[in-house]
């Protein structure tokens, strides 16, 4: 076993599984063994990723029926049309409910498995191998699984926890840096939300992420993890503080469904959605100038844009706004900042200050 390994717990009781992060893992046979229960296991990649990595995990798995599922590349296809290619590829092969599914690539491929694995036959267990830095330190963890709609961003999915994460992180070798900078938005925004301490240290070591240190990729990867496992496993089907992983999210689905998918990378959404919060907590006074001008400078750092695009008009994002699974009975919650580090969920802030955060762009 690789010694640089480390191992977290997802901690759900009897459903509480592993991450396994460092480098040289995706061969490891010893990692997916004792999580596949059946002899039948479906791996789901894209075009993109599959020509760099599927070999290497089919490689770790020659004890077991293999098939795989190869989708397009892309947002746009994360859509309940082409998740019916992995049903239709589980059916053609006759899998019944003791098969695996694994999922390889970032989280597009992460939620669209993860929620074919919910669904086929009423659930049967996945493994995710998350290969982008954003997948990684987010999607791959706490079981959140799903497609997008026309209409709105992830609005169709289920929790299905996987049986383990198998986080390589000699696979972002071959990540371009704009999917590195988009999956620095998700690790600020645990900095943002509870972790002050590791907001510091991001402020201290952007320039070395950025520059791909692998020892300061790999802190930023597991205090990520840490961080999310330990909301998940407070709040796992998100009725109350889970919540708060939206930090950004609800700004950022309306710059993603309004520009369409794919156009805007989601960790950019988010960060300019993590600004967009930041903005409006100093409208209300809820941070200083000063604060909100740090919380820009970082992302800026991180190389990921502090504004949403002028495309979409103030009108408009409200109205995207609006289809968010945080809403509730028609009103309106958010996720702002009483200080960095502190994150509260609200539906008590003075419309006026979201209005003129809209209008100021
Ligand atoms: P992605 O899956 O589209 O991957 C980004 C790009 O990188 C793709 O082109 C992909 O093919 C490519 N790629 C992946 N791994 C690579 C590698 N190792 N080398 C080279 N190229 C590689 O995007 P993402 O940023 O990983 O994930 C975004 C998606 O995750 C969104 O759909 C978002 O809604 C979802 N998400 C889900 C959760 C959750 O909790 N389930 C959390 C955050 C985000
Ligand atoms: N990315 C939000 C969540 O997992 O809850």
């Amino acid at each position: 076993m690789a010694s640089s390994m480390r191992t977290l717990t997802v901690d759900l009781g009897d459903r509480s599984y592993p991450i396994f992060i460092g480098p040289d893992l995706v061969a490891n046979s010893a990692l997916y063994q004792p999580h596949i229960h059946g002899r039948q296991v479906m791996i789901v990649s894209n075009e993109t990723v599959a020509p760099l990595y599927l070999d290497r995990v089919e490689s770790a798995l020659t004890d077991y029926r293999l098939a795989r599922v190869i989708l397009p590349d892309g947002e746009q296809y994360k859509s309940l049309e082409i998740l019916d290619r992995i049903y239709t590829g589980l059916l053609q092969n006759r899998f019944d409910r003791r098969c695996t599914l694994i999922a390889l690539g970032g989280g597009v491929i992460g939620d669209m498995t993860g929620y074919a694995a919910a669904s086929y036959q009423r659930g049967v267990n996945f493994i995710q191998v998350p290969t982008t830095l954003l997948s990684q330190v987010d999607s791959s963890v706490g079981g959140k699984t799903g497609v997008n709609h026309p209409l709105g961003k992830n609005m169709i999915g289920a929790f299905h926890q996987p049986q383990c994460v198998i986080a390589d992180t000699s696979t972002l070798d071959t990540l371009p840096d704009r999917e590195l900078s988009a999956g620095l938005a998700e690790v600020i925004k645990y900095g943002l939300i509870n972790d002050p301490e590791f907001f510091d240290w991001l402020e201290q070591n952007m320039t070395a992420l950025v520059a791909r240190d692998p020892a300061a990729l790999a802190f930023a990867i597991e205090r990520s993890c840490a961080d999310k496992a330990a909301v998940v496993a407070a709040d796992e089907r998100e009725s109350g503080q889970r919540a708060l992983l939206n930090l950004g999210h609800t700004f950022g689905h309306a710059i993603e469904t309004g520009m369409g998918y794919g156009s805007w990378l989601h960790g950019e959404a988010v960060a300019a959605g993590m600004c967009m919060a930041a903005a409006m907590s100093g409208r209300l006074g809820w941070l200083s100038g000063q604060q909100v001008e740090r919380i820009d400078r970082l992302v800026e750092a991180a190389g990921l844009p502090v504004h949403p695009p002028r495309e979409i008009p103030a009108e408009r994002f409200l109205e995207l706004m609006a289809v968010d699974k945080k809403v509730m009975d028609g009103q309106l919650r958010l996720v702002l900042m009483r200080d960095i580090g502190q994150s509260v969920i609200s539906d008590d802030f003075d419309p006026q200050a979201l209005k003129q955060t809209l209008y100021a762009v």
